[in-house]
């Protein structure tokens, strides 16, 4: 595990945030998401720098995009089973976060870039950090040792995130000519 970035420290030279225990919400499933989506994020960068990167870069986005839904769904079925009380604020922060995806997803599809991608994967980290730091972790004493929590965070599997084709990342072989 990293640790050599502190939560919260994104000016200078963008160092890349990596999930450390500063980071934990108390729920074991909800915390790998995050460690997931940090990692995710880190490859779409490496993609749209990489020789060659397009090649990859519109599939980690998908990627990205289908993990997001399938990670704010977990959550907020966490929320509701240990009945926190700011569940309706914290699920509209995460449905005009999946919007913001879903128009990067879209202007990726007209015209995908390496600064696009790049662009995404920097709001997205700086979003995720915020997130967890000043939102997520008031739902910690909710949900923390609550076994109506874990029940809540397995309820969710593979088949939801295989289901998400909505925002789909087409390859430049599908792209109108
Ligand atoms: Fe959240």
């Amino acid at each position: 595990m990293s640790d050599k970035n502190s939560p919260g420290d994104l000016k200078g030279a963008r160092r890349r945030v990596s999930w450390s225990a500063a980071f934990s919400v108390g729920v074991p499933e909800i915390d790998a998401d995050h460690r997931i989506l940090f990692e995710l994020i880190g490859q779409m960068r490496d993609a749209a720098t990489a020789f060659e990167g397009d090649m990859v870069t519109g599939s980690v986005l998908a990627a990205l995009a289908d993990y997001v839904d399938y990670h704010f769904e977990r959550e907020e079925r966490v929320m509701e089973a240990v009945g926190y009380p700011e569940e309706k604020q914290h699920a509209e922060r995460h449905a005009r976060l999946r919007k913001k995806v879903e128009e990067f997803v879209r202007r990726y599809n007209q015209e995908p870039s390496d600064g696009l991608a790049n662009e995404l994967a920097e709001f997205l980290e700086d979003w995720l950090n915020h997130h967890i730091l000043d939102e997520d972790m008031r739902y910690r004493p909710y949900a923390e040792n609550n076994r109506a929590a874990s029940v809540a965070a397995s309820s969710i599997g593979i088949e939801f995130f295989m289901d998400s084709e909505d925002d789909a990342v087409t390859g430049p072989e599908e792209r109108p000519a």
